[in-house]
């Protein structure tokens, strides 16, 4: 990989959830040189706000990430928050627990955004792996984000596929339906379209033994052991799910693809998010045929290259002996 300088790096907003794949998301982002992480906002989803923000300044304090860390909204925009302990740990990283490090910046997550989007006009590429409630806050406030932002990509929804939520709803989307809605019809009115990482796309990358057993040779890695404690914690989750000894890690894909562009082709389509249905709400709806009149908002990830990408998601941590990267 090329050693760039950081004017010449990507610049990433990363806006999540850690959460187990959102802590692999962030590992994968500080190992990369072609990429510059100059803001971490964090949503409050897969744990409380006060977890997901301590984990996001360990983390980041660990990986040596320069980067200003903001604390966003605790609570979805319309209803109470719900949170997935069984699915991600006590605290939100399985089996491993950060010490309280860092602090936030004194910005709030929508704030920061705005900021971000600002400072890189046209060159700010925005990665949400948690719900959208941030996102939703901060288009509040500066209507321009699809204008200024390089591009949004979202982990979340499920296509024509089962949910991991409700029935035939994905966690990101459900956690706060609102504000996905507010992001897709925001991006709706915008050239750019969305990048999206629906179920039906992240469920193909599906860590088995081999890799679980990959990560827990990542000695070197500055936080190698909490992403090994954390994916045993998940496998666990998995496998008293259902799906047998293995897990689905979401996140790192959509991020990987964001700043790659490989791993996975596109298409577009119109999206958007049933609100009031009784016993489909936060349900991302795909007008396949065009019924709507609308113009696609979202790309949509498929065809995904999963062993490609699990293959280059464990050469890329196992990289770091070589050595900390500009994406610091
Ligand atoms: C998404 O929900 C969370 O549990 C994961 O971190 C991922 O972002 C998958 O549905
Ligand atoms: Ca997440």
């Amino acid at each position: 990989m090329a050693n760039l300088t950081s004017s010449t790096a990507l610049p990433v907003l990363l806006d999540c959830d850690p959460g187990i794949d959102d802590a692999f998301a962030l590992a994968y982002l500080a190992c990369r040189d072609d990429v510059k992480t100059v803001g971490v906002v964090t949503t409050a989803g897969n744990v409380s706000q006060d977890d997901v923000l301590r984990n996001a300044l360990g983390l980041t304090e660990l990986l040596g990430m320069n980067a200003p860390v903001a604390r966003g909204a605790d609570a979805p925009l319309v209803e109470p928050l719900m949170t997935a302990e069984e699915t991600h740990g006590p605290h939100g990283l399985g089996h491993a627990v950060l010490e309280e490090c860092g602090r936030p910046d004194s910005r709030s997550g929508a704030q920061l955004w705005v900021d971000l989007a600002h400072q890189y006009p046209g060159r700010l590429v925005g990665i949400v792996t948690g719900p959208l409630t941030n996102l939703a806050l901060a288009l509040r406030e500066e209507p321009e984000l699809p204008r200024l932002l390089r591009r949004l990509h979202v982990m979340g929804g499920a296509i024509n596929h089962r949910g991991n939520t409700g029935p035939t709803s994905e966690w990101n989307i459900a956690v706060d339906p609102e504000a996905a809605h507010e992001v897709f019809e925001a991006w709706g009115k915008a050239s750019q379209r969305v990048v999206l990482g629906a179920l039906q796309a992240t469920e193909a990358v599906r860590l088995d033994e081999k890799h679980r057993q990959a990560v827990a040779q990542l000695k070197d890695h500055p936080v190698g052991a909490v992403l090994a404690d954390a994916l045993q914690f998940y496998f666990e989750f998995h496998q008293a799910d259902g799906l047998g000894w293995c897990a689905y890690l979401h996140d790192p894909l959509v991020v990987a693809n964001a700043v790659t562009g490989q791993f996975a082709k596109t298409r577009p389509l119109a999206v958007d998010v049933e609100l009031t249905g009784t016993l489909t709400r936060g349900q991302t709806v795909g007008d396949e045929l065009g019924r709507w009149g609308k113009e696609p908002n979202v790309d949509l990830l498929c065809d995904v290259d999963a062993e490609g990408f699990i293959e280059h998601l464990l050469t890329t941590l196992g990289g770091w002996v070589e050595g900390p990267s500009s994406g610091h």
